[in-house]
């Protein structure tokens, strides 16, 4: 049973947004040692996945710019139940997704990695093509062209042949496919125990890995 949903309202909300960044802390270590990271959230199912990464990111040091897509908004609230304005105060700043004339749509904006958490087929394919039409997409973009890293959390099963090929594609230009796969050699007991998981999987990619970290040393 589909729970019922609130679109209109978190679209509404997300269109009443000013533009520019929106920040929630100020940062006191100086910029040098800080390690700045875009979190964007898509419409794939797996919100869950975009909401423990900020959770597990928040850490002295570390910078959280959000994105949401339209559809991210929908899966998260469909998913969690969480309202947007939880999410958003996980992050240190967050962005209207419309707004591509944002400073996270210029490669002088220095940044050291963006994480799509999940990462849609739509998204996926848009970033192969070079389609920036969203402040994600073009994000996106500018961390491929900037040669930093982008990790995609990419849920989709079954692909089809177009979907390997753009992935193949994605890797060729630098790109991290990153699906969230479980393992099963730490005995899982919750959900929680599988997101996590894959949450510290890329973690461990952004060079920050988690103290707690479920890892396989027999
Ligand atoms: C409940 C729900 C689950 C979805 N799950 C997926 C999914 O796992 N993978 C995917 O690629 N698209 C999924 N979609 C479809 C995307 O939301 C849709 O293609 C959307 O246009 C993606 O837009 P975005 O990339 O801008 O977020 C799902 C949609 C809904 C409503």
């Amino acid at each position: 049973m589909v729970p019922e949903l609130n679109y209109s309202e978190a679209a509404s909300r997300g269109q009443q947004e000013s533009s520019g960044p929106v920040p929630n802390s100020e940062q006191t270590e100086p910029l040098a040692s800080r390690r700045r990271i875009i979190v964007g959230i898509t419409g794939a199912s797996g919100a869950i996945y975009g909401v423990r990464l900020l959770e597990r990111l928040r850490r002295p040091g570390v910078e959280i710019h959000l994105l949401l897509s339209r559809s991210g908004v929908r899966t998260l609230e469909m998913e969690t139940g969480m309202r947007l304005a939880e999410v958003k105060a996980l992050a240190d700043f967050h962005y209207p997704i419309h707004d591509v004339g944002a400073r996270l749509a210029s490669g002088s904006f220095p940044v050291d990695a963006m994480v799509i958490a999940p990462c849609s087929v739509r998204t996926m394919s848009a970033i192969a093509a070079g389609l920036s039409s969203n402040l994600l997409l073009r994000a996106a973009d500018v961390t491929l062209k900037e040669r930093r890293k982008l990790i995609l959390m990419v849920r989709e099963s079954p692909l089809h042949l177009g979907h390997l090929r753009t992935l193949v594609a994605l890797t060729e230009m630098g790109a991290i496919i990153a699906p969230p796969i479980p393992a099963f050699y730490h005995r899982p007991q919750t959900v929680m125990d599988l997101v996590d998981y894959s949450v510290e999987r890329v973690l461990d990619l952004l060079g920050l890995p988690a103290r707690d970290a479920r890892r396989w040393d027999p």
